[in-house]
């Protein structure tokens, strides 16, 4: 791949099976199972996709629901193979893409802010000098030792999003979890991708706000049904997108 690159994306296929019939009992399903009779459509989620993505770019994905933006997200973090094509990134990745993806919910915060650590790599030395920040970020010292079952959606993306940011990753792709963050909260996370972005952090958003998208991104892909519709300067693809339709 070429050095100024942070991804290459080529000709990405994203098949999955889907079963075509519905059953009026689990013992049809069996039955149809064990006789091979049963059928499913080979629905394409992704078809033959291909852009790059320049290190230190902030770079946007919109399209409708279901256009396959989450599952290209998943396809660049290695979350998911494709089934065809080739995906190449250059750098350490930090995904922030499903909610409460990477906590276990019946333990508290601070014992999550230890787990998550764990699971990225880093030492208990280097946690507990992070650990400050985290919180702080995130402010919810107060809810430190709640379960974060009982935390809302906003409460667990503040905790994703510090912990993600506490390093700065070459490559940090944030899937919608800006949107649950109540206005003050996106504020921050914005300051803070800004700030990566001097430190050539390359980041990739996908969002519904698109005015969000034309206030962070420079460059920006438009998916429709699972194909590149239009790619570039993210002003340019942000009021195309926002036409479509009534012209
Ligand atoms: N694991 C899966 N199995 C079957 N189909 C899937 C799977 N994951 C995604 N799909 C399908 O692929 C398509 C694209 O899904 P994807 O989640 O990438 O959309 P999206 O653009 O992120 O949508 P949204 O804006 O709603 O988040 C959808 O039709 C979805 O049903
Ligand atoms: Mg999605």
């Amino acid at each position: 791949m070429k050095s100024e690159n942070a991804v290459e994306l080529r000709d990405i296929e994203m098949h999955f099976n889907m079963s075509k019939e519905k059953f009026d009992s689990l013992k049809e399903l069996f039955l149809r199972f064990v006789t091979r009779r049963l059928m499913f459509e080979d629905f394409i989620a992704l078809n033959k996709v291909s852009f790059d993505i320049p290190k230190g770019d902030v770079f946007g994905i919109v399209g409708l629901n279901g256009s396959g933006k989450s599952t290209i997200l998943k396809i660049i973090s290695g979350i998911l193979t494709p089934t065809k094509g080739k995906v190449e990134t250059d750098g350490t990745i930090a995904p922030l893409i499903e909610l409460g993806a990477g906590f276990d919910l019946d333990l508290t915060a601070r014992e999550n802010i230890y787990l998550n650590g764990s699971v990225l790599g880093y030492s208990k030395k280097f946690m507990d000098e992070k650990f400050d920040d985290i919180v702080e970020f995130s402010e919810l010292r107060e809810f430190l030792d709640t379960p974060m079952k009982n935390y809302s959606s906003g409460m667990v993306a503040r905790i994703g999003f510090a912990i993600a940011t506490i390093t700065k990753p070459d490559i940090l792709i944030v899937d919608e979890i800006l949107a649950v963050g109540d206005f003050k909260f996106q504020e921050k996370c914005e300051q803070r991708i800004n700030s990566m972005i001097n430190g050539d952090t390359t980041v990739i958003i996908v969002s519904h706000s698109i005015d969000q998208i034309e206030r962070l991104c420079k460059h920006c892909a438009w998916l429709e049904k699972g194909k590149l519709k239009m790619i570039g300067d993210a002003k340019e693809v942000c009021n195309a997108y926002k036409n479509q339709g009534t012209n």
